[in-house]
């Protein structure tokens, strides 16, 4: 683990992402895995709570809102039979669990303190960098959902913008197990959405800027991010991006940290709060 290269920030620059090979060792990777199996079986769900990014405001709820706060678990949209049972085991049927793991949570704590994390973003230029939120994506074995086309600026909000992504892969992504797609130098273009809480204790998409964004398609413009374990993946908080879903009977587990500068704004109304669950 080291610093980014010269040619490494400009090529951020340039495409609004970098792929960063052979960042994590493989052992970490396995530790991450193996962290992330223990706290699914340890997982009661008296709750169910379905993540999806196409209608999310529609299936919020309290469990979804104070995530941000806690060590929580989504289903799969497809994780359940008509009759209310689980179509695989439950292993297999977790979409992510967010979004304070890199706080809460001994072992991913523990890789969140490194150094190496925040010191790429300050590579970038972040002065005063700090984690925000933290999630592990399962992408399973044949249910594993796609990721609607989205910045994350929309979700994780400041003023000025400055939310910068690092995906982790812990195994690999491929165009067959669902892997990220992004649209190089779309960064460049406005934020579109942001994702707030409305008084009334739900959400809603506020629309900033009209600008059309290419429809997703396995094609040009858009670039499939094929990597390998241990990979990490930087993405500018402005860059279009999506995943497929995985119909393939490989997982794709990844764990992704989102970082914002501490000297900017972070909204009230922002759908994730940080913090102790109050
Ligand atoms: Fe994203």
């Amino acid at each position: 683990m080291s610093g980014l290269s010269p040619s490494q920030k400009e090529l951020y620059s340039q495409l609004g992402y970098l792929v960063v090979p052979g960042f994590l060792p493989i052992e970490t990777c396995q530790t991450l895995r193996e962290r992330a199996a223990f706290l699914v079986d340890g997982f009661d769900p008296q709750t169910v709570s379905i993540f999806s990014t196409k209608n999310q405001s529609s299936t919020t709820d309290d469990y979804f809102l104070n995530s941000g706060r806690d060590i929580r678990f989504f289903f799969e949209e497809e994780a359940f039979l008509p009759n209310g049972q689980l179509r695989q085991e439950k292993a297999h049927s977790i979409n992510k669990i967010g979004h304070a793991l890199h706080t809460l949570d001994p072992v991913f704590s523990a890789l969140s303190a490194s150094e190496s994390i925040l010191g790429v973003v300050r590579d970038l230029g972040m002065k005063s960098p700090v984690q925000l939120q933290s999630m592990y994506i399962f992408k399973n074995p044949f249910i594993g959902g796609d990721v609607a086309c989205h910045q994350d600026g929309t979700f994780l909000y400041t003023e000025p913008e400055s939310v910068t992504g690092l995906w982790f892969a812990l195994e690999d992504a491929t165009v067959e197990n669902g892997c990220l797609w992004a649209l190089p130098g779309g960064h460049v273009e406005p934020l579109r959405r942001r994702f707030v809480r409305t008084p009334g204790g739900k959400t809603q998409m506020l629309p900033l800027h009209s600008a059309p964004l290419p429809d997703v398609a396995p094609s040009v413009p858009w670039v499939p991010v094929e990597v390998p374990a241990g990979t990490l993946v930087l993405l500018h908080g402005r860059l279009p991006h999506w995943s497929g879903a995985n119909r393939s009977p490989k997982s794709r587990h990844a764990y992704a940290v989102h970082v914002v500068d501490a000297a900017c704004h972070y909204p009230d109304d922002n759908w994730l709060q940080p913090g102790p669950v109050s």
